[in-house]
Parts: structure tokens; C-alpha cells; sequence
């Protein structure tokens, strides 16, 4: 039987490693008698929902879980790296890894408006997730999502569009199994913390859908995605060891479609500017920007110069929302 979709006035909260012991149980347990004998997908992008619904899937039912990592070529440095390890080294979990990355940049070459990039992301993530269902779907019964509590009541019609693989066709309709949609942010990360997920994975903050794609602003280039990627992976590293992980709400680096100029070993350069951006949240309604360390915007700063092909001025983007939105496009 699935969960209703109202949660009880007297479901106490989990915030201890004993409460969320007690949810895996009972969930474990309801999972085991609604999917019986019978096969579960999940598109596993790696963010906290779908990782802890997949780790306490692979608690429950072992292989009948087939996880979908689909890379889009839009991810972080390292992510669907770690995807592979923790779940199919680590877990031991079936995992399909498809590395779609030419698919999506292809049809991205030269689209620079923002809502098309964001739509032709969307459509491609349905349809090659679709082809991989299709290739298991005769042995399949069931999907399951990582719907989280605030996902239900922010919605009109049941659940977020963009956390859903909302969108496959009729002939590929499955049951859902959504065992942690009664539980907001903070339990799902105990939860996730108890099931053994890596720190990193349970604290990551949030991550829009289409990724990288909407941070290496108008018309995406590989060389400049490239060089976003490497200066995001500098942004965190340095956010990490200052002990910023999971106390500041989000934090990235976005490369706009411009060159400014700048010296280089003596000659002129002309290449791209990388903005830092970093906020901090309740809703992601309204944003203010945190006043970070000069030393840590310095240490990033001599960092991404030195390290990133490509990028030749660094800044800190200063502005709350509203005016601007967190992500630049
Ligand atoms: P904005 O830029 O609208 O972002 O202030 C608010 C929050 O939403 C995230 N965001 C997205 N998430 N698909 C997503 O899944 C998207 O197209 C998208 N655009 C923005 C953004 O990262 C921030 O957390």
C-alpha cells in the first residue's frame, strides 16, 4: 500500500540516529509488502532525496531495485563519480550508468536562451531516462521517487514537476513507491546519515536539475563548461575546509558568455570572468548573501586564477533576493 499523503498531526519529528533507526524499520518493512517479488526503478541523480531513497530501497529489496544515473554532462566535478561508487561499489546496488553527456551538449550547441536550455535539459533527461526504462520495463512493476513532504504541500497537484521523471508515456506507467514523502529536508538527511550515505552526500546542497547548464550562461561551450566545472569544484573544496558545508545554503560559481581582459605571464589576456554566488535561504523565496571571510574569497580567488585554463578575473556576485535570483539564469 503507498502512504497517504497527509502526514499524521502526531508523527514525531526525526532528529535522533534512534528515530531515523525506527523509520528505516518500519519503512524497510512497508516497502518489502508493497513491491513483494517484484522489480523497482529509480532515477538516481545523486542529490539527498534520491540517494537516501535509494540507499533505504537497497535495504529493503537489494537488486529488485534498479537505480538510473543518468549524466547529463552537466554535473558537478566528481558527482556521478561518487554516484557509482558509494551505490554500485559501496552498495553493491544494480546501477545503470549512462553517460549521456554528447546527447545533451549536442543539442544545446548554440542555444543561448535560458527557459529553451532549461526545456530541451528536461525533455532529453525524460526521453533517455525513458529508453533505459524501456529496456527493463517488462520486468518492472514499480517507480520510485524521493518526493519529500514540502514537495506535496507546495504543489497543487500532489508533487513537484521537476522532481518527478513526470512526463513517460502512458505504456510506461508504473505504481509509485515514495517511502520519505512525509518528511521534510532535515529528517531525510538523519535518515540519510543512518543509512550509511557519505556526509558530503547527505549534507549536498541543493542543485538545480539542469545543472551546470544554467551556471556557463547563453550558449553553452565545452571548453567553458569545463572551466565552470573547475572553478565550482575549487569554490566547494575551499567551502569545505572552512567548515561552510551544510551552514551556508548554497554556494557556486557561474562563467557568463564574455571575456574580459587581464595579463598573464607578461601579455595580454582576454578570457572568462568566473562569479562566485552564495546564499543563504529558509524558502529560496527571498536571499540574502553571507558576509564570507576575506581571507577564504582571497584563498578561492588566487586559486581559481592559478588553476583554471580560461578564467582571468574573479567576483563575488553581492545581491540578495529579490532583485536578483540565486541562480543567474
Ligand atoms: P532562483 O534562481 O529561482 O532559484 O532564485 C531558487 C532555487 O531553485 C533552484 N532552481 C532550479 N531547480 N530546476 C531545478 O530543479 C531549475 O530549473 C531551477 N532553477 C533554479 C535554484 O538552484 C535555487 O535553489
Amino acid at each position: 500500500m503507498a502512504l497517504p499523503n497527509k502526514r499524521p498531526d502526531d508523527m514525531a519529528r526525526i532528529t535522533t540516529p534512534e528515530l531515523a533507526q525506527a523509520f528505516i524499520e518500519e519503512q524497510v518493512a512497508a516497502v518489502r509488502e508493497q513491491v513483494g517479488e517484484k522489480n523497482v526503478l529509480l532515477a538516481l541523480s545523486g542529490g539527498v532525496d534520491s540517494s537516501v531513497v535509494a540507499a533505504l530501497l537497497i535495504k529493503a529489496i537489494g537488486k529488485q531495485l534498479i537505480c538510473v544515473h543518468v549524466n547529463h554532462g552537466l554535473m558537478r566535478k566528481g558527482e556521478s563519480e561518487q554516484v557509482v561508487d558509494v551505490f554500485r561499489n559501496q552498495m553493491d546496488a544494480n546501477l545503470v550508468y549512462v553517460d549521456a553527456t554528447d546527447r545533451f551538449l549536442d543539442l544545446l550547441a548554440g542555444v543561448a536562451e535560458p527557459e529553451r536550455k532549461r526545456k530541451i535539459i528536461g525533455a532529453e533527461f525524460i526521453r533517455v531516462f525513458e529508453e533505459e526504462a524501456r529496456k527493463v520495463g517488462d520486468e518492472v512493476d514499480f517507480l520510485a521517487q524521493g518526493t519529500i513532504y514540502p514537495d506535496i504541500l507546495e504543489s497543487k497537484d500532489g508533487v513537484k514537476a521537476h522532481h518527478n521523471v513526470g512526463g513517460l508515456p502512458e505504456d510506461l506507467q508504473f505504481d509509485l513507491v515514495e517511502p520519505v514523502k512525509l518528511l521534510y529536508k532535515d529528517e531525510v538527511r538523519v535518515v540519510g546519515r543512518e543509512l550509511g550515505l557519505p556526509e558530503n552526500m547527505v549534507e549536498r546542497q541543493p542543485f538545480p536539475g539542469p545543472g551546470l547548464g544554467v551556471r556557463c550562461l547563453g550558449a553553452i561551450t565545452r571548453d567553458r563548461l569545463e572551466a565552470l566545472r573547475e572553478a565550482d569544484a575549487i569554490l566547494r573544496d575551499e567551502f569545505a575546509a572552512a567548515g561552510l558545508e551544510g551552514k551556508v545554503w548554497q554556494y557556486f560559481v557561474v562563467v557568463p558568455d564574455m571575456r574580459a581582459t587581464g595579463v598573464r605571464d607578461g601579455k595580454r589576456a582576454y578570457d572568462w570572468p568566473a562569479v562566485i554566488r552564495a546564499v543563504n535561504t529558509v524558502d529560496a523565496m527571498t536571499a540574502t548573501v553571507p558576509e564570507l571571510d576575506w581571507a577564504l574569497l582571497k584563498k578561492i580567488t588566487d586559486r581559481i586564477l592559478a588553476e583554471v585554463p580560461g578564467i582571468c578575473r574573479v567576483a563575488y556576485d553581492l545581491t540578495p533576493k529579490p532583485v536578483g535570483t540565486i541562480e543567474m539564469e
